[in-house]
């Protein structure tokens, strides 16, 4: 796996020679899972001391293990309990590092509560994190680089990896075909533009969802229903989120609902399907887990509702989850590595606190990743 994180592999060539991590710990709280470790192993290779846990309900324990084997600090265990999971972040934090390689701004929400000394900066990774750590930009005031933000990896980790990775983790759980299945997709960011046209070639009817009236008009142009929401939960086969907002299918939908209407969630944190809610509604009249990755509802009218791992992330939960490609991880890890790289070096200062990664970053990642596929 590791040969085809190309640029890492040249990355991790640079990093043992110049070692600009040497003397500082990384703290990190990203899904721990092969690509992962790869990053963490290359960001070790400069010379970090790495310590590592992973995000609510996504850390593999083969990845723990293969980091322990290989001299990566790490905390925890695989959880689904979100008190559980703080303990791990917060352990991380006690370390505390030098640099923050944070997913969702687990991390940097937590110092900000109990602030040491000595922490320069870190990346963040995701839009749910940027989205939580922007209104405290002025209370965290340091370089914080977010990787979700660069267009790279917008368009080739959030829309074509993630498009793939969706519909790859729907036919691999569910076993059901696309052929004409009514799709409704919520949200026509990055991840939904991907997640819809991956569907569409997979020869389903696909709906879009979107709040925002410039973004909807987007997906009418690219070809996509534009209903209404109660319309397009209505007529829906299968309800994918993909906004990184909470409660965008609750139970208030559930008589809208068609017989055999399958939820998943693509959205970093499983707040987009109000499971619990839904679970706790009273015209559920009972549930069943009748294979790995599915709940299946029975309603007190005869209908079913199919919800997929839990409403967790459905790409990187359930069965033999494999996350997005290689090859864009590779991309986007590489440019978490940069990153990371910068503000080591002080390259980046506290007026970048929350902002896109740089420019000349993503140009010289891009550059890099052309030469190796010429
Ligand atoms: N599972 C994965 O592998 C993976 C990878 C990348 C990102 N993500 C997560 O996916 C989510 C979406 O990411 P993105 O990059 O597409 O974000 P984005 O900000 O580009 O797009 C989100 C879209 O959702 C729309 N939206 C918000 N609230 C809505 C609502 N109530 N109804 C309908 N539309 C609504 C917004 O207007 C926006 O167009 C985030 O939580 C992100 O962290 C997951």
């Amino acid at each position: 796996m590791i040969s085809n994180c190309r640029l890492l592999a040249a990355i991790g060539e640079e990093f043992d020679r110049e070692r600009p991590f040497e003397g500082l710990t990384i703290g990190t709280g990203i899904h721990l899972e092969p690509k992962t470790v790869a990053l963490l192993l290359t960001l070790a290779r400069g010379g970090a001391d790495v310590i590592s846990t992973g995000n609510l309900n996504t850390t593999q324990q083969a990845a723990l293990d293969y980091l322990t084997a290989h001299g990566v600090r790490t905390v925890g265990a695989p959880t689904a309990d979100s008190g559980e999971h703080d303990r791990y972040l917060r352990e991380v934090l006690a370390a505390e590092p030098q640099l923050l390689l944070d997913n969702g701004g687990d991390l940097f929400v937590r110092w900000l509560e109990q602030p040491y000394e000595g922490l320069v900066g870190g990346t963040e990774e995701t839009t749910s994190g940027r989205m939580r750590l922007e209104p405290l930009r002025d209370q965290i005031g340091l370089p914080v680089l977010v990787i979700n933000d660069s267009p790279i990896k917008q368009f080739a980790e959030n829309r074509h990896a993630v498009g793939q990775s969706t519909l790859e983790s729907f036919l691999r759980i569910t076993n059901l075909s696309t052929n004409g299945k009514r799709v409704t997709v919520f949200g026509y960011g990055a991840c939904g533009r991907g997640i819809a046209a991956h569907f569409r070639n997979a020869f389903a009817e696909v709906s879009v969802v979107e709040i925002d009236p410039v973004t909807r008009l987007e997906a009418l142009l690219d070809g996509f229903a534009v209903p209404g929401r109660a319309e397009a939960l209505g007529r829906a086969d299968l309800i994918i989120t993909a906004t990184g907002a909470r409660g965008i299918v609750t139970a208030a939908d559930l008589p809208l609902f068609a017989d055999g209407t399958v939820l998943m969630n693509v959205g970093h944190f499983p707040l987009e399907l109000d499971v619990a809610g839904i679970e706790a509604d009273k015209s559920v009249a009972g549930r069943t887990d009748a294979a790995e990755g599915i709940a299946t509802l029975e309603l007190v009218d005869g209908r079913r509702v199919h919800i997929l791992t839990g409403g967790h992330m459905v790409n990187l939960a359930g069965p033999r989850p494999l996350g997005n490609s290689i090859e864009s991880m590779d991309l986007g890890f590489a440019l978490q590595a940069r990153c990371l790289e910068a503000v080591a070096r002080g390259t980046v200062d506290a007026s970048q606190c929350v902002v896109p990664v740089p420019a000349a970053i993503d140009a010289a990642v891009a550059s890099a990743y052309v030469e190796l596929a010429a």
